[in-house]
């Protein structure tokens, strides 16, 4: 089976070298990928938003599969636009997209169907909503952008002074575009937080083995939010209790909130936890896999991952038994110095072989082209190394093994993945 992967970074490595382990996998295409995907997939530059010029080149090369896999195309449709022509395709309608690609329509579902989340207020109107935080004033508070911003449309506002002005970034000076016309304010939660991607046919769901991300860019917590700077499986917080809770008050009543609003959803659905004193609650719902979520997870999945595609586009998920491996996986973020804001790029990284390796760990590449000279950085994120264990602790050594063999210009990476 030819398959077309859309997207180009760590997340769609980790699901490529998970295709290829598959007896069913031919020829992996990837849009646009990048410079470590071109080792395991022929990567052509198609931006991953035009859909269009993907379902041309789907077409072209006659691929079976289409596994749809950022946030912004699938919002943006191109599930859909790949089903009409017939493919076979992973990732949800853009109407099931929306659980992520609009926060009011996701906090409205979950208040209609008792879902747990934080309280919350929505406002279009960034005079109403500088009134009522000044009037509730009570910190911190969370300040949400409605739609999609890089993973970056959430402040935590310390104080009135913060509250106002993340609103009159949002709201007016629009730095996340008409993603902020609408903002939600919420209630600040509190507790540990953990990542569970499902895989769902809208019929079942079946959640895969949770991890833990860690967004801010330093040590301890400290620094601005990334789009995650190491990951770990599984999230030692998230206990056999958790889980069913979870799956009591949370996946199951989505799924069918998602059916009931006749808009079934197929693909993983990414559920955002915080585990409060309360029972877990929705922080965030993701319509795909996380990133650097998926780098620990797929590594642990023992079904193969073209049958589970295909039992979900054919809503017979409850038919497949899905196996997961013991032992511990986890992933430490190599990235360019300054970022999440300003960094360069171009650096020669050393340490990798001709394939992008590295022997006893696994790299995933983020952000990497290759040249005559190598492989260079070319994002923020560069690279994902990633190793399992017997446990955590074994994993983490090897991985952090890995990373001290391989460097670059200014590489930046937190010290503390899996301590907290
Ligand atoms: P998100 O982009 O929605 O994943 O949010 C980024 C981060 O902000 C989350 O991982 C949480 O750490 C934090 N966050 C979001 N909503 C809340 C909340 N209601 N209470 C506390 N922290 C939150
Ligand atoms: N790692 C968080 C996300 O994928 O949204």
């Amino acid at each position: 089976m030819d398959i077309l992967v859309v997207g180009g970074g760590g997340r769609e490595h980790a699901i490529i070298k998970k295709l290829k382990e598959s007896p069913l996998c031919g020829q992996i295409y990837c849009c646009p990928g990048n410079g470590g995907i071109s080792a395991d997939a022929q990567c052509f530059p198609i931006k991953a938003t035009d859909i269009e010029a993907m379902v041309q080149f789907a077409k072209e090369k006659k691929v079976e599969l289409v596994v749809v896999a950022p946030d912004d195309p699938l919002v943006l449709g191109m599930a859909d636009a790949m089903r009409q022509q017939g493919f076979l395709v992973f990732g949800p309608s853009a109407k099931a997209a929306a659980i992520e690609g609009s926060k009011v329509f996701s906090k409205g579902l979950m208040k209609k169907y008792g879902i747990p989340t934080a309280s919350y207020e929505v406002f279009s109107d960034p005079k109403q909503a500088a009134e009522y935080v000044t009037e509730k004033n009570t910190f911190p508070i969370v300040i949400k952008a409605d739609g999609l911003a890089l993973g970056k449309g959430v402040i935590i506002a310390n104080s009135l002074e913060e509250a106002l002005e993340g609103i009159h970034s949002i709201m007016e000076d629009k730095i996340f575009g008409k993603s902020g016309n609408s903002i939600v304010v919420e209630e600040f939660l509190t507790g540990p937080e953990v990542s569970v991607l499902a895989f769902t046919d809208s019929k079942v769901v079946r959640p895969m083995i949770s991890s833990m991300d860690h967004k801010r860019a330093y040590d301890n917590d400290q620094g601005l939010n990334t789009g995650g700077m190491g990951t770990i499986s599984p999230n030692p917080h998230y206990t056999q209790e958790m889980a069913q809770q979870a799956m009591e008050r949370i996946f199951l009543p989505t799924i069918d909130a998602m059916n009931r609003e006749g808009r079934p959803f197929k693909g993983c659905l990414y559920f955002g936890l915080m585990l409060t004193p309360k029972g877990p609650y929705v922080i965030e719902y993701n319509c795909r896999f996380g990133d650097p979520e998926t780098q620990v997870v797929l590594p642990m999945l023992e079904t193969d991952l073209i049958e589970i595609m295909k039992a979900i586009e054919n809503e017979t998920l409850s038919q497949l038994e899905i196996c997961w491996k013991d032992g511990a996986c986890a992933c430490v973020v190599m990235a360019s110095g300054g970022y999440p804001q300003k960094y360069e790029t171009g650096k020669l990284i050393s340490g990798l072989d001709e394939n992008g390796q590295l022997p006893g760990v696994t790299v995933y590449h983020a952000g990497t082209k290759k040249d005559a000279d190598g492989y260079k950085t070319a994002g923020g994120r560069v690279l994902g190394v990633t190793a399992c264990g017997r446990d955590l602790e074994e994993a983490l050594q090897k991985a952090y093994a890995g990373v001290h063999q391989i460097s670059f210009d200014k590489a930046h990476y937190r010290k503390d993945i899996g301590r907290r």
